[in-house]
């Protein structure tokens, strides 16, 4: 069975109290929940998690790169939060490991500010999706065992 790993960047762990207008009132829990469900429906064992360091992100890539290599990752799920919109430092880890990734966003980035307008790691991604909510979550799971057939 191959892992899909979804990782979660700074503030995520807000989610549920954080400006729920933009992002709900599902907890970081509520979209583990809603990932695992997802997985099994798709044959896939979950690996979730939430940094709000730079470093540690870019430490995970690095560590999907070695399961990507081993044959044992279907793909990463990757909301990076802010550091989408300045991260040279991802963009690179991701182009440097190959791996299958989705970028994600809960809020359609696009209708809001213009400095959330322009990702670093749209460029190294296989897909992007934003604007459905937490419901994206599962919908980028469903997304990437389709990709993996
Ligand atoms: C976000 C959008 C980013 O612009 C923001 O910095 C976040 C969350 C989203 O999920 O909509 O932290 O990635």
């Amino acid at each position: 069975m191959k892992t899909a790993l979804v990782l979660n960047g700074p503030n995520l762990n807000l989610l549920g109290t954080r400006e729920p207008a933009v992002y709900g009132s599902a907890t970081l829990a509520d979209v583990e929940q809603l990932c695992e469900k997802a997985c099994a429906a798709h044959g896939l064992k979950l690996d979730f998690r939430q940094s709000n360091h730079e470093g540690e992100l870019v430490d995970w890539i690095h560590e999907a790169g070695r399961l990507h290599a081993a044959g044992t990752l279907a793909g990463v799920i990757f909301n990076a939060g802010a550091y989408t919109h300045t991260s040279i430092a991802l963009h690179d880890a991701i182009k440097g490991t190959g791996i299958t990734l989705i970028e994600l966003h809960i809020s359609n980035v696009h209708a809001r500010e213009a400095f959330r307008h322009h990702s670093y790691l749209s460029p190294a991604a296989k897909a992007v999706m934003c604007g459905f909510g937490v419901q994206g979550y599962p919908l980028a799971i469903a997304g990437l065992a389709a990709m993996a057939v």
